[in-house]
């Protein structure tokens, strides 16, 4: 089958094209025939090296995590699903999903099923952030109606959906991004859009009941002494995690600062999977590329300025 390897650690051109043997299932999993891979900042961060999880991987290595396809062949016990079912998920996170390929091994547990109403493409954008920002929104910052709260690059594969888990739960949204993006994340449903290239937010808002924060350094400080004491912080890039000066800072406001990793959930998978299917929830897909582009959709995520989500096509 087609799949794409890196044979050593660094930039996008490491990743190559090859052939390489079909997996085979055991009786409790699926194989995938993947349709679409969905790219995240933690793909092209294990592919350069940078992440803790590349030292735990071997290689010649597929990455990929994120994606939509079919089912193919389901082990003599899976319950859940059956050949031709069409499925969504983040798989094999955070050890190797191998997801850049023609065929992938599942485990049917992080599986949910691909809502009828979105495309492959866009199902496949879904799970990594999606699973990120609902966590982050529900399970860290425990965000409420009415509570006051900001979003940091709210515009990118994780704040666009977390944009709208916070406003399901009826909170008052206020998100960053530069001035291109304030149509889209209005039309998502924030309430109070902050052009952080052109003004500084922390004048903008104070008294925050919690930030989700996409970005860490300078704009996690800063996020800190917006919030209110007994407030949180929740910031995701995992490079930032234990940042001594935003603990001390967090001790001086009384603020409680989290770090949030996501975790596969099936159950939550599949939650979301129905708002999307009630069209309570929209994910955005602003780049397709087909699997021979790859390197190009990593550089285009390694922007760091991407509106919503990039997919790679694997197959028709
Ligand atoms: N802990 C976890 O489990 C976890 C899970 C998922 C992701 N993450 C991490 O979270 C981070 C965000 O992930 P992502 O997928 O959302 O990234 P992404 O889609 O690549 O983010 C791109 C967005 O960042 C915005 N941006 C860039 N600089 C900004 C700034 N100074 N202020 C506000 N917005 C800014 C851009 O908006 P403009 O184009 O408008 O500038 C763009 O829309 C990454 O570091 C990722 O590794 C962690």
């Amino acid at each position: 089958m087609k799949a794409v390897v890196i044979n050593q650690f660094g930039p996008p051109e490491e990743l190559t094209m090859t052939e390489i043997d079909r997996p085979e299932i055991n009786e409790d999993q699926v194989l995938v025939r993947i349709v679409a891979a969905g790219i995240n900042p933690v793909d092209t961060k294990v592919r350069a090296g940078t992440s803790g999880m590349s030292k735990r991987i071997q290689l010649p290595a597929v990455l990929g995590w994120d994606m939509s396809g079919v089912i193919e062949q389901a082990g003599k016990r899976v319950t859940d699903f059956q050949n031709g079912d069409e499925v969504m998920g983040c798989i094999g996170f955070p050890g190797l999903g191998n997801a850049y390929a023609e065929f992938t091994i599942a485990d049917p547990n992080v599986l949910a099923k691909k809502p009828r109403n979105i495309s492959f493409d866009e199902a496949a954008a879904v799970p990594l952030a999606g699973l990120t920002a609902y966590q982050a929104i529900n399970e860290h910052l425990k965000v409420t109606a009415g509570q006051n709260i900001l979003i940091q690059a709210a515009a990118g594969g994780v704040g666009h959906l977390a944009v709208q888990f916070a406003k399901l739960n009826e909170a008052f949204v206020s998100g960053t991004a530069s001035d291109r993006n304030e149509k889209f994340l209005k039309s998502l449903g924030l309430d109070h859009f902050i052009d952080y290239k052109k003004e500084k937010f922390e004048t903008k808002v104070s008294n925050l009941d919690a930030v989700l924060d996409a970005m860490g350094g300078d704009v996690l400080y800063r996020s800190i002494a917006c919030v209110k004491r007994g407030g949180v912080v929740g910031c995701l890039p995992s490079s930032t995690k234990n940042d001594p000066r935003a603990i001390e800072m967090a001790k001086e406001y009384d603020v409680k600062l989290l770090w949030p990793m996501m975790h596969t959930d099936g159950s939550q998978m599949k939650i979301i999977a129905g708002l999307l299917e009630q069209k309570k929830l929209r994910v955005f897909v602003e780049k397709i590329f087909t699997i021979e582009q790859i390197a190009w959709a990593h550089k285009a995520i390694e922007s760091h300025s991407t509106k919503g989500k990039v997919v790679v096509r694997i197959a028709d």
